[in-house]
């Protein structure tokens, strides 16, 4: 027995000296204390012998096992410090490399302008809403007071994808379902991607459009004036000229569209403005009530106006934009400007 012992002493320090590696070391330990390890087995044996013998082989165990602890902890924390060694030796960065720059993106114009129209509603107490670019009939003309048989529909150069599916025309459709879901008061402001074909210079097949409308009692011709004349001067400027003009939407009557005096010559006359000083921005209107009918409220009751304008061309007046296509184009050069 004692041989035995003496034997595993010097097979178990060696092994742990050769293993080169934290897993190899665990295997050796395992192979000596685990369940089934040769010195496990024999302290189980130990039942057996005399016990005259037992107190020294008992003793001789003990400083074997602790001889042998105290070896594998030295040999582990070896060979930690080499696993660190080497994983530094491999992993070393080269700290005078350029690092990655990240190229910060920013908003498209677009966006900006609408974000900015949105914030001054928002002010006044208008909520956001939104509806489908694939809309139904009803809403982007029945209900809007354009029935089939009316020129308008010609007018708005509608993407048709079935006999009642339509890519919408303008975001007017967004009053309809917002009035179908709400009872007055109500004042929304509604942003959103519009369709039609037409493709030129000034036009493109996709466009954005923000509409806004409001519903009380007591609405006013007045009230639509003083909030769009406000409107129109906290986005371009106190100091600019507005004027409405008659004009005719199906689903507004009255109905006006606003000029602002030229933002390029200011009045006097240029290309931009064909010479007369004024450009068209926004049309608007009070709410018909045929449209009312549509959305069962009482027309009696309640009045209202609504609005809608293009995005891209208040963009190009606002930062002095000549060609509507750079906005489709995302030539970064172009975008980054803003
Ligand atoms: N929907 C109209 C258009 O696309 C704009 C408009 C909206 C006019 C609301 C009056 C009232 O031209």
């Amino acid at each position: 027995m004692k041989e035995r012992l003496v034997k595993l002493q010097a097979e178990a320090l060696s092994a742990l000296q050769q293993s080169q590696d934290l897993k190899a070391l665990q295997d050796v330990r395992v192979s000596i204390l685990g369940k089934k390890g040769a010195l496990t087995d024999i302290m189980k044996g130990m039942r057996e012998l005399s016990a005259e013998e037992r107190p020294a082989i008992g003793n001789l165990v003990n400083s074997l096992k602790d001889q042998f602890e105290a070896a594998f902890a030295l040999r582990q924390s070896e060979l930690q410090q080499k696993a660190i060694a080497d994983k530094l030796a491999q992993e070393n960065i080269d700290v005078t490399l350029p690092g990655r720059t990240v190229v910060p993106g920013n908003l498209h114009p677009v966006t900006l302008v609408s974000d900015e129209i949105v914030d001054i509603f928002s002010r006044l107490g208008f909520s956001v809403a939104e509806g489908p670019e694939i809309e139904q009939d009803f809403y982007n003309f029945e209900a809007l007071n354009i029935p089939k048989d009316h020129p308008a529909r010609d007018m708005q150069d509608t993407f048709y994808i079935s006999d009642d599916l339509v890519l919408r025309t303008h975001t007017s459709p967004v009053q309809i379902r917002t009035m179908l879901q709400h009872q007055p008061p109500i004042r929304v402001i509604a942003p959103g991607t519009v369709y039609r074909r037409d493709s030129d210079l000034t036009h493109s097949p996709m466009f954005h459009q923000i509409e806004g409308f409001l519903v009380d009692e007591r609405v006013t011709f007045g009230d639509l004036k003083g909030i769009l004349t406000h409107f129109l001067k906290e986005f371009f400027g106190d100091r600019l000229e507005v004027r409405f003009r008659p004009s005719f939407f199906p689903f507004t009557e009255p109905s006006a569209e606003v000029d602002i005096a030229c933002v390029i010559c200011g009045g006097q006359g240029c290309r931009v403005c064909s010479g007369n000083g004024w450009l068209e921005i926004l049309g608007c209107g009070m709410i018909d009530p045929a449209v009312f009918d549509a959305v069962n409220y009482d027309a009696e009751q309640y009045s209202g106006f609504a609005f809608g304008m293009g995005l891209e061309r208040i963009a190009m007046l606002k930062y002095g934009v000549n060609d509507l296509r750079l906005f489709f184009e995302n030539d970064l050069r172009f975008l980054k400007q803003f």
